[in-house]
């Protein structure tokens, strides 16, 4: 059984792999992700940008979606680094996409893993739109007509 502690370091190191992976050629800016799935399994991922720019997708997103066309739905912790100095923030796609599977933890790392900031998923996306959202108007809807 692995301490806490030890998974937080697997999965930060994980994201730092992934970085490398990363298919950036136009932005240069790299990042890597790794979502360790209630499972206790771990999925990473990478950006992967295109010729088409609007077409990249973020590091946070491909590991979420790799993640769930495995099977999993409920998810623990989020680790995601780049190349800065300073932790940075997923974007405001990839907020979205991670509330729709739960209040996860999002760990964001520097680039060499000294500074670590860390958010639940709710607090980087307050007031979000959800699954309830859409639930209640089905609900309402079934009454009504
Ligand atoms: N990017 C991510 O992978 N995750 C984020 O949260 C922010 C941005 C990627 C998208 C694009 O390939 C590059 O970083 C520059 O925006």
């Amino acid at each position: 059984m692995k301490r806490r502690g030890d998974i937080e370091v697997e999965l930060i190191k994980k994201a730092m792999e992934m970085k490398e992976r990363a298919y950036a050629p136009y932005s240069k800016f790299k990042v890597g992700a790794a979502l360790l799935a209630k499972s206790g399994k771990i999925y990473g991922g990478c950006n992967v940008e295109n010729a088409s720019y609007g077409l990249s997708v973020c590091a946070e997103r491909v590991a979420i979606f790799k993640a769930v066309s495995e099977g999993e739905r409920k998810f623990e912790k989020l680790a995601v680094v780049t190349d800065l100095d300073e932790p940075a923030a997923p974007c405001g796609m990839c907020r979205q996409v991670m509330i729709e599977f739960g209040d996860f933890e999002v760990i964001m790392v520097s680039r060499d893993g000294s500074k670590i900031e860390r958010r639940k998923v709710s607090e980087l996306i307050p007031k979000a739109f959800t699954p309830s959202h859409l639930k209640k108007v089905a609900d309402d809807g079934s009454k009504k007509s």
